[in-house]
């Protein structure tokens, strides 16, 4: 192994709606997430992000933690309500707030990496339709021009959007995230279609407003079939495509693949897949656990498992790392030097995570799951795939979504009761390794 590349970045990731809290404070405006996670039996424990990791009101503390970290670069999302008003206007507050972030960032030098869109859409644009109607493309690029204005000078690598998938298929087709839609696949395709009209236009307007890199997000999961029966290895095979080349191909390729364009199809404009196109500097990578597809009868003609006989999460999720190299392989094969340089932008797993009566808080599952991930990357660079990043999900336990805070992702506990953050054994060993890769890259320079 030859180790990571002179400069290679070390992360951690996050998002507003699941750290941030002060849901009601500073004129942040109502998204999908409140409205959701409010009504009765879409979260696990039945609780919402209105307080989370309180992040608003400790980030000076959770700014410290990273340092403690040593990381280079802190992915966060911006929250489009906490920043822009139900009639399109800036809200001063909910800039200051990123503003004093950013500023407490770069003084610890700490590279901002700012998403600007993690899930949260405003509830105001969801009444008039969500991603369903083409205009919340345009609005996105206009909330993507205020944040640019006011915190552009700060940010050293932008995203637009964070995991459109996950937003097509669980907030608009099965409906386990916000806003809750059970769409029929044909209406489907049109927030599929408009989100990546999103990104495009977010890219385009961040380009005119200077230098800044910018990437793109996606979550990337090798799709095995169940057996090898016909409808299954189908299955399987429509789900990658969904999954790991709907979102891809029409930014890297200019063109959707041939199976999904029935989905699409009627939402596609003139000029539309060359917005879309609009060229990225890095292509972010989130990465967690391999799928088995089997085909069964119903509306969504698929259902999708963890592979049988591998070890799995405190979320179910099968542990996979060859996984992690198979997707890294499998996108420069597919996309050549169409394909900027790869970022990991999102590695982790839940662990049943508990603080003992010594304060400690030992997941020694999480660093196993870690550092087999880590090897995944040096496979991949060994083999010759440009890899420049890797952030870890999370740095605090936080909100997960329909799991509520039932699941720990943390490189820190959070007890959600007081707020206290207690590092866990995974926050010292990757604060060692990032030293470690440090040291390693000085030698290499010193050769
Ligand atoms: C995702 C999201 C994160 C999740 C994390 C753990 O990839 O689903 O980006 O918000 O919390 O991945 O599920």
């Amino acid at each position: 192994m030859a180790g990571f590349p002179q400069g290679f970045v070390w992360g951690v990731a996050a998002s507003a709606y699941q750290i941030e809290g002060a849901a009601g404070e500073g004129g942040r405006v109502p998204s999908v997430w409140d409205t959701f996670s409010h009504r009765p039996g879409t979260i696990a424990d039945g609780q919402t992000g209105d307080v989370a990791c309180d992040h608003v009101h400790r980030w000076r503390e959770d700014v410290a933690l990273l340092a403690d970290l040593g990381v280079d670069a802190y992915r966060l999302s911006v929250s489009w309500p906490r920043v822009v008003t139900a009639s399109g206007a800036p809200n001063p507050a909910g800039l200051d707030f990123y503003d004093r972030l950013l500023d407490a960032l770069v003084e610890r030098g700490i590279t901002p990496v700012v998403n600007l869109f993690h899930w949260d859409l405003p509830q105001w644009l969801q009444d008039q339709g969500g991603w369903q109607q083409r205009d919340t493309a345009h609005r996105f690029a206009e909330y993507a021009a205020i944040v640019a204005a006011r915190l552009g000078d700060r940010v050293g690598v932008w995203a637009a959007i964070n995991e459109m998938f996950e937003h097509f298929v669980l907030g608009h087709v099965v409906g386990e995230h916000a806003p809750g839609l059970q769409l029929p696949l044909s209406d489907a395709g049109t927030v599929a279609h408009h989100l990546l009209l999103a990104h495009g236009s977010a890219v385009a307007t961040l380009r005119a407003t200077g230098p800044t890199p910018i990437m793109a997000i996606s979550s990337y999961a090798p799709a095995r079939p169940v057996s090898d029966s016909p409808a299954d290895v189908a299955a399987a095979a429509y789900y990658d495509t969904v999954q790991n080349r709907l979102f891809t191909d029409p930014i890297l390729l200019g063109s959707y693949p041939e199976e999904a364009l029935p989905l699409v199809e009627p939402a596609i404009r003139e000029g539309d897949m060359t917005v879309i196109a609009s060229p990225v500097d890095l292509w972010g990578v989130n990465y967690y656990t391999v799928n088995a597809v089997r085909a069964v009868e119903g509306d969504i003609p698929l259902e999708v498992i963890p592979p049988a006989g591998l070890p799995v999460t405190a979320f179910g999720w099968a542990i996979a790392p060859d996984g992690l190299t198979e997707v890294l392989l499998g996108l420069h094969k597919r996309y050549g030097d169409r394909l900027p340089p790869l970022m990991v932008t999102e590695n982790g797993c839940a662990v049943d995570d508990v603080v003992d009566a010594a304060g400690r808080c030992e997941d020694r599952e999480r660093v196993s799951f870690l550092a087999a991930h880590l090897d995944a990357v040096q496979v991949a660079l060994d083999a010759g795939v440009d890899v420049r990043r890797f952030y870890v999900w999370s740095l605090l336990d936080n909100f997960e979504w329909a799991a509520g805070y039932t699941k720990r992702f943390g490189l820190v506990h959070v007890d959600y009761s007081t707020g206290r953050r207690t590092p866990k054994t995974s926050f010292g060993w990757l604060r060692e390794r990032i030293r470690d890769s440090r040291t390693a890259s000085i030698g290499q320079s010193a050769r």
